[in-house]
């Protein structure tokens, strides 16, 4: 397994383009399975989850073109197989996004019960009860979700909570199926948007997505179109923290300020240095950093996936700051890795108190999750001397080339593969 080794203490400068957002990507791929037209889709991230739902779409039956550009066309007109197994869909609990859609043209789905990420028991229960209410059979027989539907029909539905990948799935499920669906308290993210806007260009009818009331009226039928993938908000913040953290001067091109504006409003209050332009950001440290005080929310609120990041940044700053994490339960599984660094963190439940100012020191440390394991990476870019992160697979999942990346701005990092 794959380690990697950071050598810490050197400023990050320089200029990185950011990839396309594995979070839109992995819902474009599966709305793929709504038409038997070619989906063509572009700016895709060089990934693993998006390896495992184009696996997951090619057993279904579905054909996958892959250009030079890494841009991929996929052709669902001959769907064989509405299973997904367990091996593909423990691996990524986004595999579920093939639910709705199969569902919705196929009228049968039999899907894992998902794993992925360890943090917290991350159920389904909002994306069944919405196929529910929109007419689907659901049952739960030996670790697969089984749904059938001769033809799905709109419904009003209010989310408990807010959640993306539900709002996502019940959105492409709406698609095809007979009539007007509302979804109210849906997901705004910018992730939730992009995917509308594809499902659009094949022929949807979906209004208010970006909001918290999407109406979709539902068509016959879904043609084929193409669409290229939003950027990447979350790996367009992590190298901004990166920046800050080391001091450096770094600029962030391919990428949209606009989807940034928490993320950027709280950097700016810990004392960074942050220019915005149209589609490049750049960030750089001018004088010292400042603990903040913050709190994940959905967008357009923090984003709970650069919780961790963050958290590192107020290690690193002075005074003292707190971290509330409201969206997931135990995500912080890095708190205790950090700690082996030097971090002074004490967890007070879903709360992390963070005393900064302290120096971090190279250890040994292990990725636990995708956006813990970008984490520890920071934090060995700001400590003394090495750290050796092992199962770095995790953040395989979600990072394009992290390490070449960094090493283009700069820093002494290494992929040990053995
Ligand atoms: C997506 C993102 C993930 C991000 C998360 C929150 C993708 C592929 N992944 O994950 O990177 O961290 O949004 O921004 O887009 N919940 C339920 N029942 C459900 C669904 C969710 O209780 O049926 C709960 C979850 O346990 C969690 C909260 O709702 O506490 C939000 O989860 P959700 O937005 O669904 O996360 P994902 O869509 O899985």
């Amino acid at each position: 397994m794959d380690k990697i080794l950071v050598r810490g203490g050197r400023p990050l400068t320089g200029t990185i383009p950011i990839s396309g957002a594995k979070n839109a990507t992995l819902p474009a791929l599966a709305a793929s399975l709504l038409t038997d037209q070619p989906l063509r889709l572009s700016n895709i991230p060089h990934l693993r989850d998006v390896t495992t739902m184009l696996e997951l779409l090619g057993q279904h039956g579905a054909a996958i073109t892959i250009d030079e550009k890494l841009g991929v066309e996929i052709d669902c007109s001959r769907i064989h197989n509405t299973k997904a197994p367990y091996d593909l869909v423990r691996t990524m609990r986004a595999s579920i996004l093939v639910m709705g859609p199969l569902l919705a043209r196929h009228g049968r789905a039999e899907i894992s019960l998902p794993g992925g990420c360890a943090i917290g028991t991350r159920p389904v229960n909002l994306h069944l009860r919405g196929l529910e209410a929109m007419g689907a059979e659901i049952t739960l027989e030996q670790g697969y979700i089984k749904g059938q539907a001769k033809r799905l029909r709109g419904a009003r539905l209010v989310f408990d909570l807010v959640t993306v990948t539900g709002t996502e799935n019940l959105m492409m499920a709406a698609c095809l199926a007979d009539g007007r669906t509302v979804l109210e308290n849906a997901a705004c993210e910018p992730e939730v948007l992009d995917l509308a806007n594809c499902l659009n260009k094949m022929g949807a009818r979906i209004k208010g997505a970006g909001t918290g009331t999407i109406t979709i009226d539902g068509v016959e039928e879904l043609r084929g179109a193409e669409h290229a993938i939003l950027p990447d908000r979350i790996e367009t913040g992590t190298f901004m923290i990166a920046a800050a953290l080391t001091g450096g001067d770094v600029t962030l091109t391919h990428t949209d300020p606009s989807i940034l504006k928490a993320p950027i409003a709280k950097l700016r209050q810990a004392g960074v240095v942050v220019e915005e332009k149209k589609g490049t950001i750049r960030v750089r440290k001018n004088g010292p950093l400042r603990a903040v005080d913050l709190q994940t929310a959905p967008y357009p609120g923090f984003p709970t996936d650069l919780q961790a990041q963050m958290l590192v940044l107020v290690s690193q700053s002075e005074g003292t700051g707190t971290i509330t994490e409201t969206i997931f339960e135990n995500r912080f599984m890095h708190v205790s890795e950090l700690q082996r660094l030097g971090a002074d963190i004490t967890l007070q439940g879903n709360v992390a108190v963070v005393k900064g100012g302290g120096e971090l020191r190279g250890a040994p440390v292990m990725a636990t999750d995708l956006r813990a394991s970008a984490s520890l990476v920071l934090a060995g870019l700001a400590a003394r001397g090495e750290t050796l992160i092992s199962r770095v697979y995790h953040i395989d999942r979600g990072y394009e080339r992290i390490e070449e990346k960094l090493m283009a701005l700069g820093a002494d990092i290494h992929r040990l593969s053995n």
